[in-house]
């Protein structure tokens, strides 16, 4: 079942989404040579329970921190550690966070000091790729419109969709219906309808699409070892433009 959110749902869920972009944007800052993932992990943590808020990933289905952290291989999933960040390196954060009974949840991909041509377009790609679907994200228009532009823009510059892990409805619950993969036809799956909160989340690969499970039971990475990318919103489905709940979006 799909939840329309009312006027005053919207307002919550723009609240706990603009929070949650703040943590995006602190863990981006936070992104540098010798800095450990934990410590990103932890300070983004403290800032989450600063501003009230309780980080939507701890303990989720046993998952255990507050913050998924993917550097370069790695796709989504990734647990904070004591892995130090290199120059070079590419870091994707995953944050969600709960306050006022609704959840936020965003990604990017972050550079580490400076990075490689190829590194930046996966980057910048992948990024895209979210706002082609975004504009297909409108009242009348079927998860299907989202879907295929999505695909279709990452895949025209050469890469790779994964398509074990899709986007989702978000609202009280983190994962809500409907599944939004970004990867499709268009017209097809269900209508959308002003009031739907989703999340939308392009994992895209440099090289092949295959992924592999590691050993932690979490972290998701490339089977071919080529760099990935992600990049997330949680926006609101209206009868026009649709809204980046998740704003500032960067
Ligand atoms: N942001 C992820 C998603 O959209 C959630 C991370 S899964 C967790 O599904 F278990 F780590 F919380
Ligand atoms: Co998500």
């Amino acid at each position: 079942m799909i939840i329309l959110k009312s006027t005053e749902e919207i307002n919550l869920m723009r609240r706990a989404g603009k929070l949650t972009a703040a943590a995006r944007a602190l863990a981006g800052e936070l992104v540098k040579p010798g800095v450990t993932t934990q410590e990103i992990n932890d300070e983004v943590e403290r800032f989450i329970r600063k501003e009230h808020a309780v980080p939507s990933f701890l303990h989720y289905q046993g998952y255990p921190a507050s913050v998924c952290i993917s550097v370069n291989d790695e796709i989504i999933h990734g647990i904070p550690g004591k892995r130090v960040l290199q120059e070079g390196d590419i870091v994707s954060v995953d944050v969600g966070a709960y306050i006022g009974g609704f959840h936020g949840d965003c990604a990017a991909t972050f550079a580490c000091g400076k990075i490689s041509a190829e590194a930046q377009d996966l980057i910048d790609v992948t990024r895209q790729s979210f706002f082609e679907g975004f504009k297909q994200a409108k009242e009348g228009n079927r998860i299907g419109d989202i879907s295929a532009a999505v695909q279709a823009y990452a895949e025209s510059h050469g890469f790779s969709i994964v398509r074990e892990y899709v986007g989702h409805g978000v609202g009280a619950d983190m994962h809500e219906s409907p599944e939004i993969p970004n990867y499709g036809h268009p017209g097809r799956g269900p209508r959308l309808l002003r009031g739907m909160t989703i999340a939308v989340e392009p994992m895209v690969n440099a090289g092949a699409a295959s992924i592999y499970q590691m050993s932690d039971g979490w972290t998701v990475r490339t089977a071919d070892g080529k760099n990935a990318a992600h990049y997330e919103n949680t926006i609101l489905i209206t009868d026009g433009e649709p809204e980046i709940l998740t704003a500032p979006a960067i």
